[in-house]
């Protein structure tokens, strides 16, 4: 094989997951804050596993996930550029009318994360995860289509 068509496949099999992550069709922005809902939904699956315990509650792993959600709700309202709404999007026209309230309930979402990212032990996990989990609800009801 040459190179180039080494490269090639490689390319090939490195977008194929990417593709899959996203809603067929999304492109740009939307695909974008799609990709980074998904892992904010990834992270709350992963601890939420530590509160059924499916999982053992790591203190290091609810620290590096709830900064990883923490950069994500710092980043979203950047996310919904005015009018973004195409393909496969969900959003809803609402976010530009109360933008002010849109970012703030992100912001609920940065100080829940950095409140979870400090829990050292399971058993101030289950509120700390249910501080951010009332963040989604009060965001996808108003500006997420149903
Ligand atoms: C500030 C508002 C806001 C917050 C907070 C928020 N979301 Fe979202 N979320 C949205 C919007 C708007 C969409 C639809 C985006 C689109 O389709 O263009 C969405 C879409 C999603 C999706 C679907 C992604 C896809 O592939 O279509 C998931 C999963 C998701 N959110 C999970 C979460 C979880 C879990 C939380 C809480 C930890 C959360 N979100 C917090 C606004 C928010």
């Amino acid at each position: 094989m040459t190179r180039c068509t080494k490269l090639a496949v490689f390319a090939a099999i490195f977008a194929i997951p990417t593709l899959a992550l996203a809603h067929s069709g999304a492109t740009g922005i939307v695909k974008k804050r799609m990709e980074v809902m998904k892992d904010v939904g990834a992270v709350m699956k992963e601890l939420g596993a530590m509160v059924k315990g499916d999982a053992n509650f790591d203190a290091s792993t609810v620290a590096r996930r709830a900064g990883d959600l923490k950069v994500h709700a710092a980043g979203m309202p950047a996310l919904f550029p005015e009018g973004s709404i195409h393909g496969p999007s969900e959003a809803l026209p609402q976010i530009w009318a109360d933008f002010e309230e849109f970012s703030r309930i992100a912001s609920d979402l940065e100080s829940a994360a950095a409140t979870l990212s400090g829990v050292t032990e399971a058993a101030a996990l289950p509120a700390a995860l249910g501080a951010a989990g009332k963040t989604c609800k009060a965001c996808h009801s108003d500006y997420r289509k149903p």
